[in-house]
């Protein structure tokens, strides 16, 4: 006990000295060089164990006696515990039963909100709103805080051009300069201007790095590309993260150079800290440390001591730093300064969170009842979740409906609650949230008749829908396929318009949920034939944690509205767009192929010697069978009204390297109701030491404007929005020709050239 005042008395005097002029940084020294002079070996260890105890297991658990570790000093925080009354018991242990009382870190999978859900990552990217995106990380921080969590392991900006790879959906899809936009607004969503405010807590930006380019698609697979392509097209919303201030990273599963990113001493320490400035800790991923034997590393000590050397401060669930250390320590394969080093790091985060101060401070009953799921967040989700939907076609304004007549709402995932979250929904309360059916009949509200099959199973292959609906997720009807067909088809002859909410079930995407076919699963696509033949208009809605193949339905349907999962409200947002209170503003921020063997298709590739836009030309750079570019491009989606846009201007057509020139550009609303626009601005470097992309996005405004209300965009360009990492790695502008193109996506543009002089 008489160590547990020394902390406190400790954090009381620096805190009294803080008054006067001793900067921040200074008393946190202090007060961590006297605790670590206190602190055995094992119990500096202790503080870089990261050890499982929730209720959400991602891969193989290897460690057990959990409080009893917590007890003896071994732990240096939980996650995925859900609950203030049962972390409090773990904090009880840690601050009145160990030795030295050092507080928990409690963190968790606070991906997309806590108990108010809001779209998947995917889905919020395409709202392209930087305003909601850190409104919603706020909400999230203020639900997850006020139930003792005050870490979150995200945001997670891998890049991702692979729409195979189920984690797609919780990235920002595949731009690095909006990645970074969106990872700065997460981080000050999370975070605030102060961490230990008991509503902030800390990030963790993932997964470092590059996890999102697995070869095939396939989840943990290996990664490998050339530095260059890493620096200009990969690190970016990483930088971004460690600018923002983010408290932590985590490393990633894959390897990068052949060396897994938990081992990578190069990306650990030499990018991140030597380079880019990181002061926070590492934490690797789940078993990410002990699954290095499997990548050839070595044994379980061998790995543990890599880990520790790379950078990685705190081990998840490998257990291999506590276990081992301490041997390695004595065989001289890791230095008592590297571990040090780490449990300084861990305490750090600790201290900026404000929980030596009061290790309690997350743990506050009364906020439980008050702060979680409230009506003002839930709006805040639903109006956000109405931003993120993408209209992909809407052939003679079949949206949005009247709410008039006959409505047959169909499909797999028309009447399912725990499916509509969306992936990484940890701390979700599913049997709160509103099925489709029931919003939809609350919003007709007497004035139409929505009559309801199910219509199809998510697939005729059971396996495959197991597999895709785990998490208690499961909604298989045990009918026949064409009994159920029958009865939506009888169903939908009766009704004037067909509603087919239909696509991949929530765990369809996700982690460990890749694909290999991307298009409308069997059972669905017979049903949309079936329905197709009834001559009724039929509205997709489309649900999904990824670009998906849509080809057939883009030909056939004539309405096409991605609503990927739009979380706890999305029912009712659904209904928003759907019958027209709000007009849908949604781009894509992922290339929608026109089938799996143009993947990777991304806008801002480089040209070849022999480009070839068209389909087909012998001895060009195309296929012989599918055209080479995409069924909907990056940055594309449509709106209820319709927007037109002047020329283009330039202030000048010359700018020096130290300059900067403004492009501008008029945008009205020429349609009938009002809407979002995304204006988007890219450039080409013409001319360069290295090839350059044909286009890469540079800045964007998404305006809001009432039918015939103008507004006129200017974007400033920078040096910096010119510059790239030459093949020295070096961060250059050449000066030279530039071209750049202002539009409403990325193939329908405005071009103009300018030089740098
Ligand atoms: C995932 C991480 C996650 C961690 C903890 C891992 O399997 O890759 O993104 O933060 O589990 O739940």
């Amino acid at each position: 006990m008489k160590y547990k005042i020394t902390i406190f008395a400790m954090v009381a005097v620096c805190a009294l000295a803080a008054r006067g002029a001793a900067p921040q940084n200074e008393r946190m020294n202090h007060f961590i060089d006297d605790l670590m002079s206190r602190m055995t070996l094992q119990e500096k260890i202790g503080q870089l164990n990261l050890p499982v105890t929730g209720d959400i297991i991602t891969g193989s658990s290897v460690s057990g006696n959990v409080v009893d570790l917590i007890e003896a000093g071994g732990v240096g925080g939980l996650f995925n515990m859900k609950g203030e009354r049962q972390i409090r018991q773990l904090q009880d242990v840690a601050v009145k039963k160990s030795r030295l009382g050092i507080p928990l870190i409690f963190g968790m999978d606070v991906i997309h909100g806590y108990e108010t859900i809001f779209p998947i990552p995917l889905a919020l990217s395409m709202s392209w709103d930087m305003d909601a995106i850190r409104s919603s990380a706020r909400i999230a921080a203020l639900e997850a805080t006020a139930d003792g969590i005050c870490w979150s392991f995200s945001p997670m900006v891998d890049v991702c051009r692979e729409p195979r790879w189920g984690r797609m959906s919780e990235g920002n899809g595949e731009d690095p300069y909006l990645g970074a936009a969106i990872c700065r607004a997460m981080i000050e969503g999370y975070q605030g201007q102060d961490l230990t405010d008991r509503a902030t807590m800390m990030s963790c930006v993932k997964h470092f790095a590059l996890y999102g380019a697995p070869e095939a698609g396939r989840d943990y697979n290996t990664v490998d590309m050339s530095r260059v392509r890493m620096f200009n097209e990969y690190f970016e919303p990483y930088k971004a993260g460690v600018e923002a201030g983010a408290g932590s990273f985590m490393s990633s599963f894959n390897t990068i150079d052949y060396v897994p990113a938990s081992a990578n001493r190069w990306l650990m320490t030499e990018v991140l800290r030597d380079q880019w400035g990181f002061d926070g800790f590492v934490v690797t991923d789940y078993t990410a440390i002990s699954e290095m034997m499997n990548h050839g590393m070595g044994d379980y000590q061998t790995v543990g001591a890599l880990a520790l050397n790379a950078g990685c401060d705190m081990d998840m669930v490998s257990d291999a730093y506590r276990t081992t250390l301490e041997k390695s320590l004595a065989e001289g394969r890791v230095s008592i300064e590297t571990i040090d080093r780490a449990c300084r790091r861990v305490l750090e985060a600790k201290y900026k969170l404000g929980l030596f101060d009061d290790p309690y401070r997350y743990l506050d009953a009364k906020r439980r009842g008050k702060e979680i799921y409230t009506a003002a967040n839930r709006a805040e989700a639903r109006r956000i979740a109405t931003e993120t939907f993408v209209l992909l076609k809407n052939d003679d304004n079949v949206l949005p409906l009247r709410r008039e007549g006959k409505i047959a709402l169909v499909g797999p995932l028309a009447n399912t609650r725990a499916n509509m979250p969306g992936t990484w929904s940890v701390a979700a309360t599913s049997d709160r949230y509103s099925t489709l059916l029931e919003a939809m009949q609350r919003a007709v509200s007497g004035k139409a008749e929505v009559l309801y099959a199910k219509g199809c199973n998510v697939c005729y292959d059971e396996e495959l829908e197991k597999n895709s609906t785990m998490f208690g997720r499961e909604m298989r009807d045990p009918r026949d396929a064409a009994v159920m067909r029958d009865e939506a088809v009888r169903l939908a002859q009766q009704c004037d318009v067909i509603v087919a909410a239909m696509g991949e079930p929530s765990e369809m995407s996700g982690e460990a949920s890749s694909r290999s076919s991307l298009t409308i699963l069997d059972a669905q696509r017979d049903l949309l034939e079936a329905l197709l033949k009834t001559g009724k208009p039929i509205v997709l809605l489309n649900f999904s944690g990824r670009a998906t193949v849509m080809n057939w339905e883009a030909e056939h349907l004539p309405a096409i509205m991605n609503v990927w999962f739009g979380g706890s409200e999305a029912a009712d947002a659904i209904c928003d767009v759907v019958f027209g209170d709000v007009s849908p503003g949604g781009k894509l921020t992922v290339t929608m192929p026109r089938n799996e063997g143009q993947i990777p298709i991304y806008y801002n590739h480089l040209n070849t010697g022999r480009p070839n836009p068209k389909w087909f030309t012998k001895y060009t750079s195309n296929y012989l069978d599918v055209p080479n570019d995409a069924l909907f491009p990056f940055g594309y989606g449509l709106s209820y009204t319709t927007f037109s846009y002047s020329p283009l201007t330039l202030s000048s057509n010359a700018m020096t390297a130290t300059g900067s020139i403004t492009a501008s550009v008029t945008v009205t609303n020429t349609g009938s109701c009002a809407g979002a626009e995304v204006v988007q601005l890219y450039i080409r470097d013409m001319v360069g030491s290295i090839a350059r992309p044909v286009q890469e996005l540079k800045d964007f405004a998404r305006i809001q404007l009432q039918p015939g209300e103008s507004r006129t965009v200017s974007f400033t360009i920078t040096p910096d929005k010119l510059k790239f990492y030459n093949s020295n790695l070096d961060y250059v502008l050449e000066p030279g020709d530039f071209e750049v193109m202002v539009g409403t996506d990325s193939r329908h543009v405005q071009r103009l050239p300018f030089a740098v002089k």
